[in-house]
């Protein structure tokens, strides 16, 4: 079925930022309608390798899914990460997300420029981690605001829900002012299901990074997105999502797609793998097809590649793939200690012993690194 717009053809015109005459680096939504497939992971690996390999930046990752998950492994993973959110979301007032949303809730309208206030150092905490990495914390009393940011956006002046949907996007202006640096790349770890916190965390983003697994409920979710964010509808005359209407009405930018991302892909040569692989080459024969419908829902990459005109250059531009890597991933996440850093060897955690492999890490290194180095 052919993907149209609420009209019948393909979208011309939602309002898409043009990031042509930028020089400040982007702010990244990693996303996807569907849990599990790897939005936390992919946040703390892509993040900290991109601070290893940009050690002149900060880099900023901004928590805002009330699980923490990024967080716990950015902060040194199931035992110092989850202590050290408890010890974060304890202070008053918590120098985490619920924080700074907490300040807004009570000053809604006007902004509190407080937002640099509820960064942490992630060095500071887990030394595993580049020095040059920043965290807003997650932080669970998200999903209890959740009612007062949706109460927000009904209540005061005509344009509330516009102003509501800039939280995020203040606060990110508030880390580039303290910091005096324009030029910060921020990733933001996103909840799956999109709730008005999720909307604020779009409505922030220049860009869209959607990781995805090999199922048919991702092939799904990842239509879910494009609906969700961008008024796609798969029938003629069906009801295109209020946050897409609401963007159009207050003439605000929306994210556009940077990548695809098959994650969690194994290599075994077996059926069940073959199986695998169909899926993810059909969500991304899909995703083309979006493409070609809509291209300017698409982040053109910088560094001069031209707009895709084929499957092609669409696969070498928009399509990442990630592979599973077993036990390193499972000791990177549990240690906090991001895999492109993780060595070889007998590894401790929670009162077990594993052992790395070097053949685990070599599956997954080179992707993320690969994928880091396409991200602007
Ligand atoms: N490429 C990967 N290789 C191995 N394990 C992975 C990979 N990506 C994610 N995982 C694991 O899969 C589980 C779900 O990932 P997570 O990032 O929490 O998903 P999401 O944030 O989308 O809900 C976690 O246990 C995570 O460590
Ligand atoms: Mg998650």
């Amino acid at each position: 079925m052919p993907w149209v717009s609420r009209g019948g053809g393909a979208i011309s015109s939602p309002v898409i930022p043009r990031l042509t005459g930028r020089d400040d680096m982007a702010v990244y939504a990693v996303w996807n309608n569907k849990g599990g497939v790897g939005k936390s992971y992919l946040t703390f690996q892509v993040a900290s390798e991109y601070a290893r390999t940009h050690p002149n930046q900060r880099v900023l990752v901004l928590d805002l899914c009330p699980q923490a998950n990024s967080s716990s492994m950015i902060l040194g993973g199931i035992e110092a990460g989850e202590a050290a959110i408890e010890q974060l979301s304890g202070m008053t007032p918590p120098r985490t997300i619920a924080g700074y949303i907490n300040d807004r809730i009570v000053s809604p309208y006007v902004d509190t420029h407080s937002g640099a206030s509820y960064l942490t150092q992630a060095r500071t905490i887990n030394n595993a981690v580049p020095a040059n990495l920043y965290l807003i914390c997650g932080d669970e009393e998200l999903e209890m605001q959740a009612s007062r940011i949706q109460l927000a956006c009904t209540a005061g002046p005509p344009n509330a829900w516009q102003i509501v949907h800039t939280w995020i996007r203040n606060l990110i202006d508030d880390v580039r002012n303290s910091w005096n640096q324009q030029d910060i790349t921020v990733f933001i770890d996103c909840n799956p299901s999109f709730t008005v916190y999720t909307e604020l965390a779009i409505s922030a983003a220049d860009r869209l990074i959607i990781p995805f697994s090999a199922d048919g409920s991702s092939k799904r979710a990842v239509r879910s997105v494009l609906s969700l964010v961008y008024g796609v509808v798969r029938r003629p005359g069906q009801i295109q999502s209020q946050y897409y209407r609401n963007t159009q009405q207050f003439l605000m930018r929306l994210p556009q797609i940077y990548s695809y991302v098959g994650n969690r892909l194994t290599q075994m040569n077996s059926s069940s793998a073959t199986a695998f692989r169909t899926v993810v080459l059909e969500i991304f024969a899909e995703v083309f097809r979006v493409y070609q419908s809509n291209p300017g829902l698409f982040a053109i990459h910088p560094g001069g590649s031209p707009a895709p005109i084929n499957r092609a250059t669409f696969r070498a531009m928009f399509e990442e793939q990630i592979n599973d890597a077993n036990t390193a991933s499972v000791v990177s996440g549990a240690k906090g200690i991001p895999i492109c850093f993780l060595t070889s060897g007998t590894k401790q955690f929670s009162g077990r012993t594993v052992q790395v492999n070097q053949s685990q890490l070599d599956k997954q290194q080179p992707n993320i690194r690969d994928f880091v180095a396409r991200i602007e």
